[in-house]
């Protein structure tokens, strides 16, 4: 295959079909660094810009539509601006509220009653995002345990702050790298990184900083880090050695909450965490994330804590804000209310992707292997992500295995195949993305159609 003259073919193609997204890209490049707020949406040559999006659709103000397999960053389960969360907020303006006030706000007490019920926890404080909610989780573990190490996986992204930005994905000899210029140096110090899934490593780092150790904080499913669950096995010993060197267990489920089920993935493994981190799904496509889990650990964030212990997961002018809080609720009471019609669809239609993109690659002599499936959590599993594996492996187990260029060909999947596929109708993320409500089984099959038209392109 001559990659550049394909890759030359895509850009040329999507730049001549996107002529007001180009120039409104090139004003914005002009005054926002790279052009936009958040890196991954700045996809080369520019990204096209939203003009409304349904469903499973999206489309741009070029005219073109998409079928959308990103689907706000993985949070909407039921599509594009579903009518549960659109109605009830129509209802809040037209009645004059749903804006900022201020004033604590009605609707919080019963979605953290809602959540607090599915996750099987004690207290909850909500905020704006993930990397807020990992942030002061941390630091809850911190006061309470009285100790400084965090310890985090290899390939963990956790949000951008200074407690989680080591070995996220920068690959040297392995993942263990600071992430960002800029951070202070205990962010090196303080942090430690264990391989994902291998729980001989995980004895040894625990033997090593167990007893200097705040938090072991993961992901039961790693997301950005490739859409790979947890071995039963291995989240079972994270637990055990939690409890044995008084470690506070912190499951980072921003993805993965709502996702397999109207719960936490971890009540699918049957392990409890002291703190669970939330967010995505539980605004209904508002900002919202949250922390939960121990009261007598969540409570060092409340005005009364002792000064000593208190943890300063405070301010957020917009933490708890009305239409966010109403949109969460309306969306995770449909979510329950349909929860046993939902979930099972979405997963057949995951499983369908898995296989069906994987024998096409195959067909065409590409070891293209995808990710995301949950069996091992005894789950369906609606997130797929694809990684083109050079090294021959038949599955990938940890998030070394695809940001080791010897064993992986992320540019294959991230900038041909996502362009390739956008030639073809469909926005990929990470090789797909994750399977809404309102997507259909024929949509699903289509994508495999236009996999195949850009493996022979590739293959060729
Ligand atoms: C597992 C996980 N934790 C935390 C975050 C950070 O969330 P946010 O982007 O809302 O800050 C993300 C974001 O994708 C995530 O995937």
């Amino acid at each position: 295959m001559d990659r550049n003259a394909y890759l030359n073919e895509l850009q040329e193609r999507y730049t001549r079909a996107h002529p007001n997204s180009h120039r409104r890209f090139e004003h914005a490049a002009e005054r926002l660094p790279g052009g936009g707020s958040h890196n991954l949406r700045l996809f080369a040559p520019f990204p096209f810009y939203e003009a409304g999006a349904a469903g499973a659709t999206i489309g741009d103000i070029d005219g073109n539509t998409y079928i959308d397999f990103w689907q706000g960053h993985f949070a909407n389960v039921l599509g594009h601006n579903p009518a549960p969360v659109i109605e009830a907020l129509r209802t809040e303006l037209e009645a004059g509220r749903g804006l900022a006030t201020g004033f604590p706000e009605r609707h919080q007490g019963e979605l953290a009653e809602l959540i607090l019920d599915r996750l099987g926890a004690e207290r909850i404080r909500f905020t704006t995002s993930g990397a807020l909610a990992t942030m002061n989780a941390i630091l809850l573990a911190r006061a309470f345990t009285d100790r400084r190490t965090v310890i985090k996986i290899a390939g963990g992204w956790h949000g951008a702050h200074p407690l989680a930005l080591k070995g996220v994905h920068t690959y040297d000899h392995g993942l263990g790298r600071l992430e960002s210029a800029g951070l202070p140096e205990s962010a090196d110090t303080e942090v430690v990184v264990t391989r994902f899934n291998d729980s001989a490593a995980l004895e040894q780092t625990f033997a090593r900083s167990g007893s200097e150790a705040a938090c072991f904080i993961l992901e039961p499913m790693v997301g950005s880090g490739g859409l790979i669950a947890a071995d039963r096995e291995y989240l079972q010993r994270a637990r055990e050695l939690c409890s044995r060197y008084g470690v506070v267990l912190i499951l980072d489920e921003v993805i993965t909450a709502f996702r397999f089920h109207a719960g936490a993935l971890y009540s699918l493994y049957n392990v409890h965490p002291d703190l669970c981190v939330i967010g995505k799904a539980i605004g209904g496509g508002m900002p919202v994330a949250a922390v939960a889990g121990r009261s007598e650990i969540m409570e060092l964030a409340a005005p009364g804590a002792p000064h000593e212990r208190a943890v300063k997961f405070d301010g957020g002018t917009f933490s708890g804000h009305p239409s966010a809080m109403l949109a969460g609720l309306a969306f995770l009471k449909h979510l329950v209310a349909h929860e046993h019609e939902l979930y099972p669809h979405i997963g057949q239609l995951g499983r369908i992707a898995r296989e069906g993109i994987e024998e096409r690659f195959a067909a065409y002599g590409l070891n293209a292997r995808c990710a995301g499936d949950a069996s091992e959590a005894g789950a369906g599993s609606s997130l797929v992500a694809v990684h083109f594996l050079t090294d021959g492996a038949e599955r990938v187990r940890d998030p070394e295995q695809i940001y080791d260029p010897k064993r992986s060909d992320p540019e294959l999947r991230d900038v041909i195949v996502k362009l390739g596929m956008l030639n073809e109708g469909f926005f990929v993320v990470h090789g797909y993305g994750a399977l809404s409500f309102a997507h259909t089984e024929e949509q699903v099959r289509r994508s495999l159609d236009a996999f195949e038209q850009v493996a022979k392109r590739v293959s060729s």
